[in-house]
Protein backbone atom coordinates (compact mmCIF):
# COMPACT_ATOMS: atom_id res chain seq x y z
CA UNK A 1 0.00 0.00 0.00
CA UNK A 2 1.26 3.50 -0.49
CA UNK A 3 1.14 6.33 2.05
CA UNK A 4 -0.44 9.56 1.55
CA UNK A 5 0.42 12.25 3.75
CA UNK A 6 -2.19 14.72 5.26
CA UNK A 7 -0.48 17.87 6.49
CA UNK A 8 -3.62 20.25 7.70
CA UNK A 9 -2.19 20.21 10.98
CA UNK A 10 0.46 21.63 10.41
CA UNK A 11 -1.41 24.63 8.76
CA UNK A 12 -3.75 24.60 11.97
CA UNK A 13 -0.33 25.38 13.98
CA UNK A 14 0.48 28.36 12.13
CA UNK A 15 -3.36 29.63 12.09
CA UNK A 16 -3.58 29.50 15.73
CA UNK A 17 -1.53 32.32 15.41
CA UNK A 18 -1.78 33.73 12.02
CA UNK A 19 2.25 33.17 11.73
CA UNK A 20 4.20 32.24 8.70
CA UNK A 21 5.49 29.10 10.55
CA UNK A 22 5.27 25.71 10.64
CA UNK A 23 5.08 26.15 6.76
CA UNK A 24 2.83 23.05 5.42
CA UNK A 25 4.99 23.29 1.99
CA UNK A 26 8.11 22.58 3.87
CA UNK A 27 6.08 19.58 5.73
CA UNK A 28 5.61 18.29 2.30
CA UNK A 29 8.87 17.87 1.15
CA UNK A 30 9.84 16.46 4.34
CA UNK A 31 7.47 14.10 3.84
CA UNK A 32 7.84 13.35 0.90
CA UNK A 33 11.85 12.73 1.36
CA UNK A 34 10.92 10.53 4.56
CA UNK A 35 9.36 8.23 1.94
CA UNK A 36 5.65 9.63 1.54
CA UNK A 37 3.87 8.65 -1.74
CA UNK A 38 1.62 11.76 -2.02
CA UNK A 39 0.36 14.63 -0.10
CA UNK A 40 -3.04 15.44 0.90
CA UNK A 41 -4.59 19.00 2.02
CA UNK A 42 -8.36 19.62 2.86
CA UNK A 43 -8.87 23.51 1.87
CA UNK A 44 -12.13 24.10 3.80
CA UNK A 45 -14.44 26.43 2.77
CA UNK A 46 -13.70 28.78 6.08
CA UNK A 47 -9.96 28.26 5.34
CA UNK A 48 -9.47 27.40 8.87
CA UNK A 49 -5.96 25.12 8.38
CA UNK A 50 -4.71 25.63 4.95
CA UNK A 51 -5.25 28.25 2.42
CA UNK A 52 -5.13 29.09 -1.04
CA UNK A 53 -1.59 30.15 -1.24
CA UNK A 54 -0.22 26.87 0.54
CA UNK A 55 -1.95 24.95 -2.46
CA UNK A 56 -1.05 26.95 -5.48
CA UNK A 57 2.97 26.32 -3.77
CA UNK A 58 2.26 23.01 -2.82
CA UNK A 59 1.15 22.41 -6.77
CA UNK A 60 4.46 23.50 -8.12
CA UNK A 61 7.01 21.97 -5.47
CA UNK A 62 4.89 18.73 -4.67
CA UNK A 63 7.11 15.86 -6.55
CA UNK A 64 4.40 12.49 -5.34
CA UNK A 65 1.37 13.78 -5.98
CA UNK A 66 -1.51 16.38 -4.66
CA UNK A 67 -4.71 15.11 -3.03
CA UNK A 68 -7.08 18.23 -2.56
CA UNK A 69 -10.13 17.26 -0.14
CA UNK A 70 -12.60 19.08 -0.76
CA UNK A 71 -16.57 19.45 -0.48
CA UNK A 72 -19.06 20.09 -3.02
CA UNK A 73 -19.15 23.85 -2.30
CA UNK A 74 -19.66 25.70 -5.57
CA UNK A 75 -16.54 28.21 -4.44
CA UNK A 76 -14.45 25.11 -3.72
CA UNK A 77 -15.28 23.01 -6.97
CA UNK A 78 -14.26 26.35 -9.04
CA UNK A 79 -10.76 26.34 -7.15
CA UNK A 80 -10.35 22.80 -7.70
CA UNK A 81 -10.88 23.50 -11.16
CA UNK A 82 -8.69 25.89 -11.62
CA UNK A 83 -5.74 24.60 -9.35
CA UNK A 84 -5.85 21.15 -11.24
CA UNK A 85 -4.35 19.06 -8.63
CA UNK A 86 -3.66 15.24 -9.28
CA UNK A 87 -6.37 14.06 -7.62
CA UNK A 88 -9.45 15.55 -5.49
CA UNK A 89 -11.41 13.43 -2.93
CA UNK A 90 -15.02 14.87 -2.10
CA UNK A 91 -16.04 15.08 1.49
CA UNK A 92 -18.97 16.16 3.65
CA UNK A 93 -17.69 19.65 5.21
CA UNK A 94 -19.95 21.00 8.60
CA UNK A 95 -18.20 24.07 10.14
CA UNK A 96 -18.84 22.85 13.64
CA UNK A 97 -17.01 19.50 12.96
CA UNK A 98 -13.25 19.41 14.51
CA UNK A 99 -12.49 17.17 11.75
CA UNK A 100 -14.57 15.08 8.72
CA UNK A 101 -17.01 13.50 10.70
CA UNK A 102 -18.84 10.51 8.15
CA UNK A 103 -18.57 9.36 4.87
CA UNK A 104 -20.04 11.82 1.72
CA UNK A 105 -24.30 10.92 1.13
CA UNK A 106 -23.60 9.87 -2.55
CA UNK A 107 -26.82 8.27 -2.80
CA UNK A 108 -29.10 11.00 -1.40
CA UNK A 109 -27.43 13.62 -3.91
CA UNK A 110 -26.31 11.05 -6.26
CA UNK A 111 -26.78 13.69 -9.20
CA UNK A 112 -24.70 16.57 -7.70
CA UNK A 113 -22.12 14.41 -7.14
CA UNK A 114 -22.30 13.62 -10.43
CA UNK A 115 -22.21 16.94 -11.95
CA UNK A 116 -18.79 17.55 -9.89
CA UNK A 117 -16.81 14.72 -10.83
CA UNK A 118 -17.68 15.23 -14.05
CA UNK A 119 -16.71 18.50 -13.78
CA UNK A 120 -13.38 17.87 -11.73
CA UNK A 121 -12.73 15.09 -14.74
CA UNK A 122 -12.82 17.38 -17.42
CA UNK A 123 -10.09 19.62 -15.55
CA UNK A 124 -7.61 16.59 -15.24
CA UNK A 125 -8.19 15.54 -11.91
CA UNK A 126 -8.85 12.53 -10.58
CA UNK A 127 -11.72 11.83 -8.56
CA UNK A 128 -12.25 9.63 -5.50
CA UNK A 129 -15.31 9.90 -3.14
CA UNK A 130 -15.15 9.23 0.68
CA UNK A 131 -17.52 7.05 1.69
CA UNK A 132 -18.95 4.79 4.71
CA UNK A 133 -17.83 0.63 4.11
CA UNK A 134 -21.72 0.97 2.89
CA UNK A 135 -22.84 -1.12 0.09
CA UNK A 136 -25.63 1.72 -0.99
CA UNK A 137 -22.83 4.47 -0.40
CA UNK A 138 -20.14 2.22 -2.82
CA UNK A 139 -22.87 1.57 -5.61
CA UNK A 140 -23.87 5.05 -5.73
CA UNK A 141 -20.26 6.07 -6.12
CA UNK A 142 -19.75 3.75 -8.94
CA UNK A 143 -22.83 4.89 -10.81
CA UNK A 144 -21.41 8.58 -9.86
CA UNK A 145 -18.65 8.03 -12.21
CA UNK A 146 -15.29 8.41 -9.92
CA UNK A 147 -13.12 6.00 -10.91
CA UNK A 148 -12.24 5.57 -6.66
CA UNK A 149 -13.34 5.96 -3.67
CA UNK A 150 -11.83 6.28 0.29
CA UNK A 151 -13.43 4.47 2.28
CA UNK A 152 -13.79 5.72 6.15
CA UNK A 153 -12.16 3.97 8.63
CA UNK A 154 -13.17 5.65 11.80
CA UNK A 155 -15.50 3.35 12.81
CA UNK A 156 -12.57 0.91 12.80
CA UNK A 157 -10.16 3.54 14.37
CA UNK A 158 -12.59 4.49 17.26
CA UNK A 159 -13.32 1.09 18.11
CA UNK A 160 -12.88 0.41 21.91
CA UNK A 161 -13.16 -3.73 22.17
CA UNK A 162 -11.05 -5.96 20.23
CA UNK A 163 -14.40 -7.66 18.88
CA UNK A 164 -15.89 -4.19 17.43
CA UNK A 165 -12.29 -3.69 15.91
CA UNK A 166 -12.60 -6.53 14.37
CA UNK A 167 -16.44 -6.00 12.91
CA UNK A 168 -15.64 -2.59 11.97
CA UNK A 169 -12.47 -4.84 9.78
CA UNK A 170 -14.53 -7.38 8.32
CA UNK A 171 -17.04 -4.29 7.14
CA UNK A 172 -14.33 -2.96 5.33
CA UNK A 173 -13.17 -6.54 3.64
CA UNK A 174 -16.80 -6.58 2.35
CA UNK A 175 -16.90 -2.90 1.27
CA UNK A 176 -13.23 -2.90 -0.19
CA UNK A 177 -14.18 -6.31 -2.54
CA UNK A 178 -17.74 -4.91 -3.04
CA UNK A 179 -16.08 -1.97 -4.85
CA UNK A 180 -14.07 -3.72 -6.49
CA UNK A 181 -16.50 -6.07 -7.93
CA UNK A 182 -18.13 -2.80 -9.08
CA UNK A 183 -15.12 -1.60 -10.64
CA UNK A 184 -13.72 0.70 -8.40
CA UNK A 185 -10.70 1.50 -7.05
CA UNK A 186 -10.25 1.93 -3.43
CA UNK A 187 -8.22 4.19 -0.72
CA UNK A 188 -8.99 4.20 3.05
CA UNK A 189 -8.39 6.53 5.25
CA UNK A 190 -9.11 8.29 8.59
CA UNK A 191 -8.43 7.88 12.56
CA UNK A 192 -5.51 5.34 11.60
CA UNK A 193 -2.62 5.36 14.17
CA UNK A 194 0.99 3.51 14.32
CA UNK A 195 -1.20 0.66 16.87
CA UNK A 196 -3.96 -0.20 14.24
CA UNK A 197 -2.54 0.57 10.48
CA UNK A 198 -0.94 -2.52 10.09
CA UNK A 199 -4.54 -4.44 10.29
CA UNK A 200 -5.02 -2.66 7.25
CA UNK A 201 -3.04 -5.40 5.20
CA UNK A 202 -6.25 -7.39 5.82
CA UNK A 203 -8.33 -5.23 3.81
CA UNK A 204 -7.79 -6.50 -0.54
CA UNK A 205 -8.05 -4.09 -3.21
CA UNK A 206 -6.65 -0.75 -0.65
CA UNK A 207 -4.35 0.98 -2.78
CA UNK A 208 -3.01 3.88 -0.86
CA UNK A 209 -3.91 4.92 3.01
CA UNK A 210 -4.67 9.10 3.99
CA UNK A 211 -3.29 9.42 7.25
CA UNK A 212 -2.40 13.07 8.85
CA UNK A 213 -3.25 13.43 12.79
CA UNK A 214 -0.87 10.59 14.32
CA UNK A 215 1.97 11.38 11.56
CA UNK A 216 2.03 15.15 13.08
CA UNK A 217 1.29 14.17 16.62
CA UNK A 218 4.20 12.15 16.81
CA UNK A 219 6.11 14.72 14.88
CA UNK A 220 5.64 17.30 17.50
CA UNK A 221 7.60 14.36 19.73
CA UNK A 222 10.18 12.84 17.33
CA UNK A 223 10.43 14.92 14.15
CA UNK A 224 8.45 14.51 11.24
CA UNK A 225 10.80 12.85 9.09
CA UNK A 226 11.38 10.07 11.62
CA UNK A 227 7.38 10.01 12.39
CA UNK A 228 6.89 9.63 8.19
CA UNK A 229 9.05 7.22 7.96
CA UNK A 230 7.80 4.90 10.94
CA UNK A 231 4.42 5.22 9.31
CA UNK A 232 5.82 4.77 5.67
CA UNK A 233 7.80 1.13 6.93
CA UNK A 234 4.15 0.20 8.55
CA UNK A 235 2.28 0.94 5.18
CA UNK A 236 4.72 -0.28 2.87
CA UNK A 237 4.86 -3.10 4.55
CA UNK A 238 7.89 -5.80 4.30
CA UNK A 239 9.84 -5.71 1.08
CA UNK A 240 9.06 -8.72 -0.78
CA UNK A 241 12.01 -11.21 -1.41
CA UNK A 242 14.49 -9.72 -4.37
CA UNK A 243 13.62 -6.40 -4.24
CA UNK A 244 15.22 -4.20 -2.22
CA UNK A 245 17.39 -6.18 -0.72
CA UNK A 246 21.08 -4.74 0.36
CA UNK A 247 24.40 -6.64 -0.53
CA UNK A 248 26.55 -7.63 2.21
N1 LIG B 1 -9.17 10.92 4.73
C1 LIG B 1 -10.09 11.91 4.76
C2 LIG B 1 -11.12 11.95 3.66
C3 LIG B 1 -10.09 12.88 5.78
O1 LIG B 1 -11.02 13.84 5.79
C4 LIG B 1 -9.08 12.84 6.76
C5 LIG B 1 -9.02 13.91 7.82
O2 LIG B 1 -8.66 15.10 7.23
C6 LIG B 1 -8.14 11.80 6.69
C7 LIG B 1 -8.21 10.83 5.67
C8 LIG B 1 -7.03 11.67 7.68
O3 LIG B 1 -7.55 11.43 8.95
P1 LIG B 1 -6.61 11.47 10.21
O4 LIG B 1 -6.12 12.88 10.35
O5 LIG B 1 -7.49 11.03 11.33
O6 LIG B 1 -5.46 10.52 9.94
Amino acid sequence: MKLGVNIDHVATLRQVRRAALPDPVAAAAIAEMAGADGITVHLREDRRHIQDRDVELLLRTVTTKLNLEMSLAPEIVARACAFHPHCACLVPERREEVTTEGGLDVRGQLAAVRRVVRRLERAGVIVSLFVDPVRAQISAAAESGAPFIELHTGVFARARTEGARMRALAALQRAAAFAHECGLRVNAGHGLDYHNVHLMHQVPFVEELNIGHAIIARAVMVGLDRAVRDMAALVHGPVPMGQGAQKP
